[in-house]
């Protein structure tokens, strides 16, 4: 099986990110991840990643003029490195639509909510707020807009009556670790 070169955008803890690079230790497993970017210099998953053996590299969004400047510098190391399929994991920039139209249908991300409800940020409080009974997660392919594209896969957990925004992301967090190693294995075969 030829394995599909990917690379796994961060911006933060990187559990998400650990969880795909446990995976895809597995020769099983479509994805090779060989490469992770971070935005930010002080994520954690950037150490976490190096202390796997993968490379692990910071573009700082603050070091560029424009987000086109900072996607186009993102776009040269990811092809530098033969980069043909991203996780965005916990990637807390928003992409442009010229950087999603060079990786439509070679890029997903996952987000804690049960898309198309609860785009955008603060999504545990916000389904609380609103009285759901459920909740949970969806990994989807990136199209232009945040948090828009084809679902991919879902999990869903109930709400309980005493959750509060952290012990309910908690509790999704373990979906998200759960479900994105397999979605990811998904999206690629579908590729072919
Ligand atoms: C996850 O909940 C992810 O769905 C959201 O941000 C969080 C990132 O956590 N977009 P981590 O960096 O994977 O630990």
């Amino acid at each position: 099986m030829t394995r599909v070169k990917t690379a796994v955008l961060i911006s933060g803890r990187g559990s998400n990110m650990m969880a795909l690079l446990d995976a895809a230790k597995s020769p099983d497993h479509p994805a090779e991840i060989t490469l992770v970017i971070s935005n930010r210099p002080e994520a954690l998953g950037l150490e976490k990643a190096d202390a796997r053996g993968i490379k692990a590299i910071c573009i700082d969004h603050r070091d560029f003029d424009t987000r086109k400047d900072f996607e186009q510098e993102l776009h040269a190391a990811l092809i530098a490195h033969d980069i043909e399929f991203i996780a965005c994991a916990g990637f807390m920039r928003v992409l442009t639509g010229g950087f999603v139209a060079k990786w439509e249908g070679r890029m997903i991300n996952i987000h804690p909510s049960l898309l198309p409800k609860y785009k955008g940020l603060h999504t545990h409080a916000r389904a609380i707020e609103a009285g759901d009974t459920e909740h949970g997660c969806s990994v989807h392919w990136v199209a232009e807009g945040v948090d828009t594209g084809a679902v991919i896969a879902q999990a869903k957990i109930e709400i309980l009556p005493d959750d509060n925004p952290d012990t309910l992301a908690a509790r999704i967090l373990v979906q998200e670790l759960d479900l994105y190693p397999a979605a990811l294995a998904k999206a690629i075969r579908a590729l072919s």
